[in-house]
């Protein structure tokens, strides 16, 4: 199984919007990261898609940009494996 690339080994906040659909990045290669900008679709045989998530709630949010968090699309402190 391919790997997710590690965007940045730190999360962003990001405030959402309840009701509203957001999707995550999941490949690592977005530029927009923590979101799909579409790059995933430019790499031939990209086993990731982004995961859509609707806020439940307004609030403040910590999204994963390692890809690795155990509890997509949120934070869940894998990042500090990754840190130099
Ligand atoms: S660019 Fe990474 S999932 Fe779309």
């Amino acid at each position: 199984m391919q790997e997710p690339h590690v965007f940045k080994a730190e999360p962003t906040a990001v405030m959402v919007e309840k009701g509203k659909t957001y999707a995550w990045c999941t490949c690592g290669l977005s530029q927009k990261n923590p979101f799909c900008d579409g790059h995933h679709k430019t790499i031939d045989g990209m086993p990731f898609k982004p995961l859509r998530f609707t806020a439940e709630e307004d609030a403040e949010v910590w999204l994963c940009n390692c890809k690795h968090t155990k509890n997509p699309p949120f934070c869940d402190g894998t990042h500090e494996q990754f840190k130099k």
